[in-house]
């Protein structure tokens, strides 16, 4: 597994396993199904037009872009905190890989920009995300209650964050 910056020749295999329901189940509507081609050259180019002010990166894996691990960083009084965002293609899941690109995402985006803390807004759910963060010394803040309507579902979400002394970098 490497993480890299996006790329327009990634477009045909981010839609072919971004198409998928049980990945963008528990991810925000602005993560389309069905995901279409060009959906995936609209990502790609809003990455590389973003990119001296946020982290987004491929992962990929056996030579293809298998999914994506981002840190995003906030405006206003929020400005000092990063937002983690994440998905791997499903083949791939239960590997650990995951917990391996947030690792390296999180220290990157410490090393790269002038924040204090990361947060990630996980569905209350997903035990698969939540567990990727705990294992990455993510400590959990609190339940949002009834914070997500998600596909007409109304759902919990855990606030869980990693300060930047908490890396050790
Ligand atoms: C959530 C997701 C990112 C996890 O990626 P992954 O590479 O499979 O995660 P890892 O293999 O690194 O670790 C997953 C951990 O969760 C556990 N896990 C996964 N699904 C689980 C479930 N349904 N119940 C309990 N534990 C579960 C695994 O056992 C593992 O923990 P362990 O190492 O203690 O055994 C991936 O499933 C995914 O992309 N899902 C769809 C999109 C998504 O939900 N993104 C996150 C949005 S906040």
């Amino acid at each position: 597994m490497e993480l890299r910056p996006w790329r327009l020749s990634d477009a045909e295999s981010l839609a072919r396993y971004a198409n998928d329901p049980d990945v963008s189940a528990n991810l925000r509507d602005a993560f389309p199904y069905p995901y279409a081609l060009s959906d995936a050259e609209a990502y790609i180019r809003d990455c590389a037009a973003k990119e001296e002010t946020q982290l987004c990166r491929a992962i990929v894996i056996d030579g293809a872009a298998a999914g994506s691990v981002g840190v995003f960083p906030k405006t206003d009084i929020c400005r000092r905190t990063g937002e983690l965002g994440d998905w791997l293609a499903k083949p791939f899941w239960g590997r650990g890989i995951m917990t391996a690109a947030v690792a390296e995402i999180c220290r990157e985006a410490f090393r790269r920009f002038d924040i204090v803390r990361i947060e990630a807004n996980i569905f209350a759910r997903n035990i698969g995300s939540r567990r990727v963060v705990e294992k990455n010394g993510f400590t959990l803040e609190g339940v949002l209650r009834k914070s997500v309507c998600k596909r007409g579902e109304i759902l919990d979400s855990c606030m869980y964050s990693l300060l930047r002394e908490e890396v050790g970098l």
